[in-house]
């Protein structure tokens, strides 16, 4: 697996320019968000204001004069207020929401397009983490985070602003404690953030852990490793305990380093408030009140630049995602006359026969070091039946993959129909090949829905005779509601056997040209098998087949079986005559057959 460490880079701000076209849509509700929380951080100044006008006037001159006016503008203010802050947060949650779905559907929508390669260089972890995660945190980014810096913002600097105009001298020295209150919060705002990181990773560490220990039982008890892996589970929760009392004292610190900053700033109001402000008490409650309401935004803005700092790390994996280029992509001139998988010309897509043909190919993976195929010919014209078998690495998965192109030769070509695949789109082949794995995948839905995939048009008859060739017709009418039972995320619900009749069907219901087993019946037991045999006996029939088999019994009957080894057809030939050659095929057959006899003998 190639995956990238999350190395943080603090001096990068500057992919958010990455996400600015996402905003676009988003422009009216940007504007509400921006002018609200303005408007609210003035409504926040004013209040001590209001209070400053209360104490020096009705108090201060004990006159009630305009005390109408001022309740009146007073619950304007108040209820003005509360409407912005109603009106930008629904802004805000708009341009969240809507960003963080524009941002998942557009990572989904280019997962499509990506190759095999891809997802096999990409855990599932990994790529669910960016289309879920990053997408959030970068929709919250520039909803929430955006909000409060603006807010907050906007209160920190209007304070200071009214207190520099009311009273420049007490107002220098409540500005001072600023900077101080600044670099205290980003040195613990640091500290924190590296705290819970190294928190998550400890979590996830002990889960993974805890999860193998499940998983893995018994195999844990066969080596008898248990108190190994206990000590090892043990050590790694009172690591987890350690770093989590240190972060609680962190937080604990850094709530009273919050507190010792307001009370610093109002000792100071208090100490020369009096002096400074002479008698007016209402100038002096108002510095009171800014002096300790200052601090929290403080503190807002700087989590809000750390925000967007860690923010950076989610952009920049998530764009990586989407410049992703696949590496197998139709030309635009083939693009142009079959279409692509989101706007198929089904209507310029010629029929396929079946006829595939290695001509002279070499073959390494993107990301592999060595060559897998040099210089291999292969011919196999449509309605043959080929096994391929071999040990495991010998390269016969990596034939069924060019054949499917799921990767394209590094050289030479593979020839379909007697025309380089290339040459027509990848849609137009898929849809004429059915392609069956070791590990069937079933989506979630019933098993009549998962039918459909293979051919959405099917009708009962269809569906009742693609089961009864598979003889899966009493594994169906087993399951509590037949063919509408629901088979669970991934098909989980059934066995693998069930899933694997299951997938044969649906390949029957596609009725494909070209049929690709990739070890279809390694993970069943034999009497699953048998019948599973029997299905691929009668499927193969008028189609192309390439039948990749672990048990070489199962490939008896195929019209050529190919052996290969690194990557070299080393024996072709009938059953028959590779038995009588008594080279590598029949080595292979002799030790599996003991081997089964064996393993039947002591089961
Ligand atoms: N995605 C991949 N990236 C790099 N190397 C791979 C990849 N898949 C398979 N290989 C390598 O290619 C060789 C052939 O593998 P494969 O075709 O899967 O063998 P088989 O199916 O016969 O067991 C092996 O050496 C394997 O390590
Ligand atoms: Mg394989």
């Amino acid at each position: 697996m190639k995956q990238e460490t999350s190395k943080q880079n603090n001096l990068k701000f500057f992919g958010i320019g990455k996400v600015i076209p996402y905003l676009k849509k988003y422009r009216k509700a940007m504007l509400g968000l921006v002018l609200g929380s303005l408007v609210g951080s003035l409504v926040d100044i004013g209040v001590p204001l209001f209070q400053r006008y209360a104490l020096n006037h009705f108090i201060g001159e004990g006159t009630l004069d305009t005390i109408v006016w001022f309740v009146l503008l007073y619950l304007l203010l108040i209820c003005g207020g509360a409407l912005v802050s109603y009106y930008s947060t629904m802004c805000s949650m708009q341009v969240e929401v809507g960003v963080d779905r524009d941002l998942r559907n557009r990572a989904f929508s280019h997962l499509q397009t990506l190759s095999f390669s891809y997802y096999n260089q990409n855990s599932v972890g990994y790529i669910h983490s960016r289309v879920m995660s990053d997408t959030q945190r970068i929709g919250g980014l520039v909803s929430w985070t955006l909000l409060d810096s603006i807010w907050q913002g906007g209160y920190v600097v209007g304070a200071v602003v009214v207190m520099l105009v009311i009273n420049l001298r007490l107002a220098l020295l409540v500005i001072a404690v600023l900077p101080l209150t600044v670099l205290l919060f980003s040195l613990f705002q640091r500290k924190l953030t590296r705290a819970n990181r190294e928190i998550r990773e400890l979590n996830s560490q002990i889960t993974g852990n805890f999860n193998e220990g499940i998983t893995g039982a018994r195999t844990i008890k066969t080596l008898v490793i248990e108190k190994k892996m206990e000590r090892s589970f043990v050590a790694d929760t009172a690591t987890m305990r350690r770093k989590s009392v240190g972060a609680a004292r962190l937080r604990g610190f850094f709530a009273v380093t919050m507190n010792f900053a307001s009370s610093l700033a109002l000792a100071i109001v208090l100490w020369k408030g009096g002096v400074i402000a002479k008698t007016q008490i209402g100038t002096f409650s108002m510095f009171m009140s800014y002096a300790q309401g200052m601090m929290e935004p403080v503190r807002w803005l700087v989590d809000a630049i750390s925000d967007l700092i860690t923010t950076q790390v989610n952009i920049e994996r998530l764009s990586r995602l989407l410049e992703t280029k696949p590496d197998v992509r139709d030309s635009d001139a083939v693009i142009a006359l079959y279409g692509d998988s989101f706007e198929p010309k089904r209507e310029n897509w010629e029929a396929l026969r079946g006829d595939i043909r290695f001509e002279d190919v070499s073959f390494q993976y993107p990301d592999g070091d060595e060559k897998i195929l040099e210089h291999f010919d292969l011919d196999i014209p449509f309605g043959t039946n080929v096994a391929i078998v071999g040990e495991t690495g010998a390269g016969k998965s990596t034939l069924a993959n060019l054949i499917c192109r799921f990767y394209e030769p590094t050289e030479g070509r593979v020839l379909i129909d007697g025309r380089d695949a290339r040459e027509r789109s990848q849609l137009w082949l898929h849809s004429a090949i059915g392609y069956v794995l070791q590990t069937p995948h079933l989506f979630s839905g019933t098993v009549r829905e998962n039918l459909l995939y293979g051919n959405p048009n099917a009708t009962q008859e269809q569906i009742d005779r693609a089961l009864e060739l598979v003889s899966a017709t009493d594994v169906v009418a087993k399951l509590e509601k037949g063919l509408d039972t629901d088979v669970g995320e991934g098909g989980d619900m059934l066995s693998t056997g069930e899933k694997q009749l299951i997938s044969f069907a649906r390949a029957i219901l596609a009725d494909p040209r070209i049929l690709v087993l990739d070890e279809a019946t390694a993970s069943v037991d034999t009497i699953t098998e048998q019948k599973i045999q029997a299905a691929i006996d009668t499927i193969i029939r008028g189609r192309t087949s390439i039948v990749i088999a672990h048990r070489l019994s199962t490939v008896r009957n195929a019209d050529v079986i190919l052996v290969v080894k690194d990557g070299k057809i080393v024996e072709r030939g009938r059953h028959e005559e590779l038995m009588r050659a008594r080279g590598t095929y029949y080595r292979l057959y002799t030790r599996q057959y003991e081997d089964e006899a064996t393993s039947s003998l002591l089961g």
